[in-house]
C-alpha cells in the first residue's frame, strides 16, 4: 500500500554512526499519535530493523513534545465515527508498532525531550532504556479527560512504578517532571535538556560496543522472566543462551581468549574488541 506524503511526514529519521534518531514529526499537534503517524511509525521500524548500518534506536519527538498521547481528535473521535471496526483497527495499528518496538531486534532508548502523556507510556515502555530532559513533563492524563488509562498505559505504570506512586499518578493525573520521573523509575536518567542527546549519544555508543546478538539475548531475556517463577527464568535462561549460541558461537570464546589468553582486556570492566 503507497503511504501519503503527507503521513511520511509524520516520522522522520536520519542515521549517523550506527544510531538511527527516529523522530515523531508533529510538532504542531505537540506529536499526538494519528492513525497515519502510527502506521507510518511500523513502516519505519520495519526498513530499519535489519538495516545494516543501524545498532541502535532512539526514538524522541520535534519541538517541545515527545508525544503527547494518543491524537484525540484523529485516533478516538474520528475513529469512533466509523464504528466498532474503526477502534479496533486504531488500536491494532498503534498496539501493533509498541509491540514490534518492545521486542525490537536492536537496542531501543527513548529520549523523552518534552511532553509524554497516556499513550506515550506505550513506546516508553517499549524502549529498553529512556533517558529524559528534566523539563519534560510526564502524565496519566485519561483520568483528566474521563478515562482510564488504556492501551497499556496502567499496565506500564505498575510495571516501572510502586504501587502507591501508580494509583497516584494514574487516580490523579497530576503531571511529574524528569527528575522525578528518574526518581520513580520511570525513566533511567533524567538531565538538562541541553545535555540530552550527548548522554543518550554516549549511552548508544556504549551499546555498539557489544556483541549485539548477546544484547537481544539479553534484551528478551529481561522482558520475559518478570512474568515466570525463579525455576522457570532458569531453565529459559539456559535455552536463551544456547539458542543464541547457534547463531553467534564464536563471541564468547572470543571474549574468553582475550581476556584469558591474551590478558588483553577485563570483562569487569569494558566488553571485548569485536
Ligand atoms: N490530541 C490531539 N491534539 C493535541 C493533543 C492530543 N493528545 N495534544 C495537543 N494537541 C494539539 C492541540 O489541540 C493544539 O492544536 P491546535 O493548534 O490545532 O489548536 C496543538 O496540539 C498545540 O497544543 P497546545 O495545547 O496549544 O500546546 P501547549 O504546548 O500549550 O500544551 C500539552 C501542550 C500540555 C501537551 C497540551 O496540548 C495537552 O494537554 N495535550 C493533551 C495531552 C493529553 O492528555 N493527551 C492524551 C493522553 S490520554 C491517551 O493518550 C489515551
Amino acid at each position: 500500500m503507497s503511504t501519503s506524503h503527507i503521513e511520511e511526514e509524520t516520522v522522520t529519521y536520519t542515521i549517523d554512526s550506527g544510531v538511527a534518531w527516529v523522530k515523531f514529526n508533529r510538532p504542531e499537534k505537540r506529536n499526538a499519535m494519528s492513525p497515519a503517524l502510527n502506521r507510518r511509525m511500523l513502516e519505519v521500524l520495519d526498513a530499519l530493523e535489519f538495516h545494516p548500518e543501524v545498532g541502535v534506536l532512539v526514538l524522541s519527538g520535534e519541538g517541545s513534545a515527545w508525544t503527547a498521547g494518543m491524537d484525540l481528535q484523529q485516533y478516538f473521535r474520528d475513529t469512533e465515527a466509523h464504528g466498532l471496526a474503526g477502534t479496533r483497527q486504531a488500536q491494532r495499528e498503534s498496539y501493533g508498532w509498541w509491540r514490534r518496538l518492545r521486542w525490537y531486534e536492536k537496542p531501543t532508548i527513548a529520549m523523552v525531550n518534552g511532553w509524554c502523556f497516556g499513550g506515550g507510556y506505550g513506546p516508553l515502555f517499549a524502549c529498553d532504556l529512556a533517558f529524559a530532559a528534566e523539563e519534560a513533563k510526564f502524565g496519566l492524563s485519561e483520568i483528566n479527560w474521563g478515562i482510564l488509562p488504556g492501551g497499556g498505559a496502567s499496565k506500564v505504570a505498575v510495571e516501572l512504578l510502586s504501587f502507591r506512586r501508580a494509583m497516584y499518578h494514574a487516580m490523579t493525573g497530576e503531571p511529574i517532571d524528569g527528575a522525578t520521573a528518574a526518581e520513580w523509575g520511570l525513566v533511567n536518567e533524567a538531565l538538562p535538556l541541553a545535555q540530552l542527546q550527548a548522554r543518550v549519544a554516549e549511552v548508544a555508543a556504549l551499546l555498539l560496543e557489544k556483541n549485539p546478538i548477546a544484547l537481544k539475548a539479553t534484551k528478551d531475556a529481561l522482558r520475559r522472566v518478570r512474568e515466570m517463577t525463579y525455576d522457570n527464568a532458569e531453565d529459559y535462561l539456559v535455552r536463551a543462551q544456547e539458542a543464541a549460541n547457534s547463531r553467534d558461537d564464536s563471541g564468547r570464546h572470543e571474549g574468553l581468549r582475550q581476556f584469558l589468553d591474551e590478558k588483553r582486556y577485563k570483562p569487569g570492566l569494558g566488553a571485548y574488541d569485536r
